[in-house]
């Protein structure tokens, strides 16, 4: 297989964004700032966010990019490279209701920042802003797109207009306008594994108390390779949601039985084996992977630190077959992608990243072998479906920040 040409470096393209706001919005490229926000990848714990289980993920080097210039008015104009249809309003009429496009992130985020605190215009100095979105993270595939553009509006807001919030503020108002605007029912994995990126290192984050620390990893002993399927799922589009819902049905069942519980990571697997009949099949399927997926992170965690990379994939994979059978969130073109993974030599294992149907499979590899496995990949996939999925090394990031051209700040 032809080795694809070597992709610009990060500050290449965000110099390349910077340019590309003037070229789309006029004006000098002067008081253009550039900004960017990782997306991510999740190793363990799938699902389990919402159901306050701990999960392990990692930024990864790809991102949303933002170009941001101030205007004189209180107009903000939001457009995206992405797409040929932008938005402009004015800061006191902040759109107050979805629209089904992009530009819900955005308006979400912004709408938290300005009125989030109740207050009817607490920022009336404000001045309005052009914002150019684009990025080099494939959309709708697993990896976070949506909780990177919202956490990388909330930074550069904060920057441009000085707003003063700190970290877990932005990462807060991240996760409200997807919960409350765009109306997805996401937990509050993605937006603290942007927020709080730390490179050389796996996020360790409970959902039950928000407590987290950061995890070493070598990655010169382990890989972490994403195969993306090239299906398209959309996050919205209602099986996620039903997901998060199955999950407190299943919940409020078994809760008499176990009444210190106050979410489906605290059921003990022992008391869900003797009560599941008492459950309707599905939501039984649902519970099973939960507290089979919590057990399976805690192992994840031990094998990582004990260094045990082989024992580390095969809860891995083992977490595929649960998302797969249990939790019926796989597709075909997932499970074959990560058939396709671990039977090749060096692959410690594989799974589904994300919500699931659709989008990418994430793979812990031996770096000596990425090459084999990689190309074994490609040409089973190929054989089956036709064309050759994008499978790439994506290395750590160390979270949002402000290109100056110069330095990141
Ligand atoms: C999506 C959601 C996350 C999480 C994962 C599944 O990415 O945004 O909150 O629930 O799915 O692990």
């Amino acid at each position: 297989m032809v080795d694809p040409p070597a992709a610009p470096s990060l500050h290449a393209q965000l110099e390349q964004h910077r340019a590309a706001l003037v070229a789309r919005m006029g004006g000098d490229p002067q008081h253009v700032r550039v900004f960017f926000a990782p997306g991510r990848v999740n190793l363990f714990g799938g699902h389990l966010d919402y159901n306050g289980g701990p999960v392990m993920p990692t930024a990864i080097d790809r991102g949303t990019f933002l170009a941001v210039r101030p205007r004189v008015d209180r107009i903000l104009r939001l457009e995206s490279q992405l797409d040929s249809q932008g938005i402009q309003f004015g800061l006191d009429q902040v759109p107050k209701d979805r629209s089904g496009r992009w530009v819900d992130y955005p308006v979400g985020v912004i709408r938290e920042l300005l009125l989030g605190s109740g207050s009817p215009s607490p920022h009336a100095h404000l001045r309005g802003l052009d914002v150019l979105y684009g990025g080099n993270l494939p959309v709708g595939a697993g990896l976070s797109s949506s909780a990177s553009i919202c956490v990388g509006t909330a930074f550069a807001m904060d920057r441009v207009w000085e707003l003063g919030l700190d970290r877990m503020a932005q990462v807060s108002a991240a996760l409200a306008a997807e919960r409350n605007f765009v109306g997805v029912q996401c937990g509050i994995m993605d937006p603290y594994a942007i927020g709080l990126a730390k490179p050389g290192h796996l996020l360790w984050l409970d959902c039950k108390d928000q407590s987290y620390e950061h995890l070493a990893v070598d990655f010169s002993a382990l890989a972490i390779v994403v195969a993306n399927s090239g299906v398209q799922r959309e996050l919205a589009a209602g099986e996620f949601n039903k997901r998060v819902q199955q999950c407190k049905q299943a919940f409020e069942a078994l809760q008499p039985y176990q009444p210190g519980a106050t979410c489906l990571r605290d059921i003990e697997q022992e008391l869900f084996e003797r009560h599941r009949g008492r459950l309707q099949p599905v939501l039984a399927r649902r519970a099973m992977h939960v507290v089979s997926e919590v057990k399976r992170t805690f192992s994840a965690r031990a094998a990582l630190l004990a260094g045990d990379y082989s024992a580390l994939g095969a809860s891995m994979t083992k977490t595929h077959q649960s998302l797969r059978d249990d939790f019926e969130v796989s597709s075909p073109e997932l499970d074959l992608l990560v058939d396709a993974a671990t039977e090749a030599e060096g692959c410690f294992g594989s799974r589904l990243t994300g919500a699931g149907f659709g989008g990418c499979t994430v793979l812990l590899v031996d770096p000596a072998h990425v090459p084999q496995v990689v190309q074994h990949v490609q040409t089973r996939y190929s054989a089956e479906k036709g064309w050759v999925p994008a499978v790439e090394v994506f290395h750590g990031d160390q979270g949002p920040r402000e290109w100056s051209g110069a330095v990141e700040a």
